[in-house]
């Protein structure tokens, strides 16, 4: 199994402190059977990519001797668009997931600006790039209006959920709504730390297998097989339907 979206890098973001806790995170990940981890540290735009890209070299150098032996770790970011002064498409693609044309792309969680859908538009036209949305269980405007889903889907993007969703007692309603129109595509931990946003993998997969929906995991570990092996993921028009304004 895949998580496509953690905070594990020690010392680059909000998320891991140490080395120690990175170590730690890892390893639970590996006993709830996740055998390929995303590493994907903030990028706020404040220091430049080369910069960036440098500690997060480091940053993963010194946790490479507490990857378990079977699991597979590879490099991305969270990166945060706005719609206004966002960086280049050089700079957006300098950052996708190791070896794919994916990037993780975080949105703001009040309102969104017309420019922004506008940016992300252009962004996949001019590179060929798919974007990957993370957690949209977490934005005001997704939850307010999940037709822009949709949208955003039938622009190109893929759609990241986070495990917590299925599991916390306001989000899960509208985290299942999205499995069951097919608006799920990838799932990550978003793990920052031991304590309150840590590995809850397997305890999401056990919610979705309760519901009946081992298809629909299934279907989103396929689909991050694919984006991992930088193959191009192909979605079937009809999983991506219109529904209307979610109540909550
Ligand atoms: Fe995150």
């Amino acid at each position: 199994m895949i998580d496509l979206h953690t905070h594990i890098l020690p010392n680059m973001d909000d998320g891991a402190s140490s080395a120690q806790v990175s170590a730690q995170l890892l390893q639970m990940e590996f006993e709830q059977g996740v055998t390929q981890v995303a590493l994907t540290p903030h990028y706020y735009g404040r220091r430049s990519v080369d910069e960036f890209l440098t500690k997060r070299k480091k940053a993963l150098d010194s946790i490479m001797q507490y990857v378990p032996k079977e699991m597979k770790v590879i490099v991305g970011a969270e990166v945060l668009l706005t719609g206004v002064n966002d960086p280049t498409d050089d700079a957006l693609c300098a950052l996708a997931i190791e070896n794919t044309k994916y990037v993780l792309f975080e949105l703001p969680f009040q309102r969104w600006r017309e420019s922004l859908l506008e940016r992300i538009a252009d962004f996949i036209e001019e590179t060929g790039y798919t974007p990957i949305i993370a957690h949209v269980e977490r934005y005001v405007e997704a939850l307010k209006n999940p037709s822009v889903l949709t949208y955003l889907a039938e622009l190109g993007c893929l759609i990241q959920v986070n495990a917590s969703a299925f599991l916390d007692k306001r989000m899960k309603r509208f985290a299942f709504a999205l499995l069951k129109k097919g608006l799920v595509h990838c799932i990550g931990t978003d793990a920052h730390n031991l304590e309150n946003r840590t590995v809850d993998y397997a305890e999401a997969k056990c919610a979705i297998e309760k519901k009946g929906m081992l298809a629909e995991w299934n279907g989103i570990q396929w689909c991050m097989q694919k984006v991992v092996n930088g193959e191009r993921v192909l979605l079937p028009c009809k999983t991506v339907r219109k529904f209307g304004t979610w109540y909550f």
